[in-house]
């Protein structure tokens, strides 16, 4: 593969790589926001800090290609490209869900820096190669973090079942009653359409159906 081959392959990498940090500071945003959990949310938050700084160690490696600023501006549109928005656009309305999508997420930055590695060193380009070797050993750290929180997640899902079976008699007799408000209309309706007969509803669907 000739020099510039090799270089054009490896700044489009950092591009997707940086798209897919830009994607993770949100998503790890987002996962502090929803977790009510101390220790599950300083876990995404210490990540979050790493993701920041991995975004900006990518962002200069890009810039030491001399890339004109419009070229830097539209990294962000890359993540549509490599699926992640997709995966970013999941609600993780559950502790669990949640964790599994940050643990997926961790797997996916993991592959992208393993060939962030291998591509750099294909360049020739050492700083980079280093720079994703240092990174790939944090992205792997925070995924086995995410990894020993599985425990405290599912313990975390049965709490929320429970409080909701709990205050779930309330919501029963809401809704009995707005059951049997139903049960009535609907007991009512009938006796009205077998006062009319059969043969009227079926007249009366007729013309519902044909144009006027
Ligand atoms: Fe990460």
């Amino acid at each position: 593969m000739a020099e510039s081959d090799s270089n054009e392959q490896l700044v489009r990498h950092l591009k997707d790589v940086h798209a897919m940090e830009e994607q993770a500071i949100k998503t790890l945003e987002r996962a502090v926001e929803l977790s009510d959990d101390e220790d599950i949310s300083g876990t995404y938050e210490e990540h979050l800090e790493q993701s920041r700084e991995h975004s900006q160690q990518i962002n200069e490696r890009i810039k030491g290609y001399d890339l004109e600023p419009s070229a830097v501006k539209d990294l962000t549109m890359r993540s549509g490209a490599i699926g992640l928005r997709q995966l970013a656009e999941i609600p993780p309305d559950t502790p669990v869900k949640l964790a599994m999508h940050v643990y997926a997420f961790e797997h996916l930055e993991i592959a992208a820096y393993e060939f962030l590695l291998r591509i750099a060193r294909e360049a020739g380009d050492d700083e980079t190669a280093e720079a994703a070797e240092r990174i790939l050993e944090q992205e792997r750290e925070a995924a086995e973090k995410v990894q020993s929180m599985f425990d405290r997640c599912a313990e975390l899902l049965g709490e929320q079942q429970r409080q909701a079976e709990e205050e779930a008699p309330a919501d029963d007799e809401q809704g009995s009653a707005a059951d049997e408000e139903k049960d009535s209309a609907a007991e009512e309706d009938k006796d009205s359409a077998e006062e009319q007969g059969p043969a009227q509803s079926e007249d009366a669907d007729e013309k519902e159906a044909s144009p006027a």
